[in-house]
């Protein structure tokens, strides 16, 4: 098992990652925990919902179990009142802990119930995707959509540990491990080229989840990230480089209906988009471009953008929490391995859309 450190000022804590962590769940409990509630999707609790009933058997503390709806569309005000109608329901207090169990969905929904509820309250992050190991389940960011844009409601709150175990992503869809590894070879375009470097020969390797190259690898995506959020927790600076690709991913997403692209999916080909803008604006050499659109493509994202319309593009990418009054600002590459961020005119994003945005 391996342990990395997260250190905020709203939190330390330990992320472990390891084959089997899902059994040893217990452990990481605070010991006065007066009750669990464990909070998951009706996917996550038919695939994992025995053996962490099993792991958690040995505790005292009395467990409430919480399954919401699987899906996006389910990141709703609706889940977060039935998560607080459960914990009411079933009395829990202060003392409760909380425990995220499944993907970036339930664990985004779950640490906003928790930062909430009581005013707040424990919770231990438990990813079962590869794109919340990697990402989601580590910073603290937690939120649910609205419907006139995704994760705007929402809080920084800190879990108390996170548990990895990298063996439950045996289960994955491949679609899914692909749009996790999006968010994972992220991490070497915006901070660790040499990471980038590992992640174009060992592609095969990660696709097929074998067990040293994903170990190796979600333990340096969550080095990476715990290294920025310990730096910039609340996003003033520093961290809105983990947003590289997402204000194009974010149109995506939202411009073809959530759902229809997966979010990393949608992150993957926003970072082609992103490399080719760095190109125009910061002088991203057009050698590393292609190695991005190239490794996008090795993991099984799309790179071929859609065509949202003209105007629609820019007018869905400023719904973007980056946006300061009507400027864009996007997150761009100087070189591979560094990020900046830096608003742009829309003039000069307009030749980098697809055909038709151009007006
Ligand atoms: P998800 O939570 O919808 O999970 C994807 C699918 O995989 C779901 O159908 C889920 O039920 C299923 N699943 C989960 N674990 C499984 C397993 N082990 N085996 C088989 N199926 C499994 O999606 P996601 O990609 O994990 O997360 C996306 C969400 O995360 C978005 O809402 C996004 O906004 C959010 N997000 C948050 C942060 C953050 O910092 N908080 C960062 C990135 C993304
Ligand atoms: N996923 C972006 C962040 O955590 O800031």
């Amino acid at each position: 098992m391996h342990t990395v450190q997260v250190a905020t000022p709203g939190g330390h804590y330990p992320i472990h990652i390891g084959p089997g962590r899902l059994d040893a769940l217990a452990a990481s409990l605070p010991a006065d925990a007066t009750a669990l509630a464990v909070v998951t999707n009706t996917t996550v609790a038919g695939l994992y919902g025995d053996r962490v009933r099993a792991a958690l058997a040995g505790t005292d503390a009395p467990l409430c179990w919480v399954e919401l709806p699987d899906g996006e569309q389910f990141k709703t005000w609706e889940s977060l009142n039935r998560i607080f109608d459960a914990l009411l329901g079933a009395g829990l207090d202060r003392k409760a802990v909380l425990v995220a169990l499944g993907g970036g969905v339930v664990g985004d929904m779950c640490g906003f119930a928790a930062a909430c509820y009581m005013r707040g309250v424990r919770f231990i992050q438990v990813p079962t995707t590869l794109l919340a190991q990697v990402d989601s389940s580590v910073g603290g960011k937690t939120a649910i959509n609205h419907p006139l844009g995704k994760n705007m409601i929402g809080a920084f709150y800190q879990p108390q540990a996170v548990e990895i175990d990298t063996r439950v992503l045996a289960t994955l869809p491949a679609r899914e491990i692909s749009a996790g590894l999006a968010e994972l070879i992220k991490y070497g375009m915006i901070a660790d080229a040499p990471f980038f470097d590992w992640c174009e020969t060992h592609v095969q390797a990660l696709r097929d989840l074998d067990d040293d190259a994903i170990q190796y690898a979600v333990r340096r995506a969550c080095e990476l990230k715990a290294w920025v959020v310990s730096q910039d927790e609340r996003e003033s600076g520093l961290r809105a480089i983990l947003n590289f690709g997402h204000t194009f991913g974010h149109a995506i997403e939202s411009g073809l209906g959530y759902g229809n692209w997966l979010h990393g999916e949608a992150v993957g080909c926003g970072m082609v988009l992103a490399a080719e803008l760095s190109a125009r604006v910061c002088g991203l050499d057009r050698a590393a471009v292609d190695r991005i659109r190239a490794l996008v493509q090795a993991i099984g994202c799309p790179v071929q953008a859609p065509d949202l319309g003209p105007d629609r593009w820019l007018d869905l990418m400023r719904v973007d929490k980056k946006t300061e009054g009507r400027h864009i600002r996007y997150v761009l590459l100087p070189e591979l391995g560094r990020a900046s961020v830096q608003a742009v005119d829309d003039d000069r994003v307009r030749p980098v859309l697809p055909a038709g945005a151009r007006a």
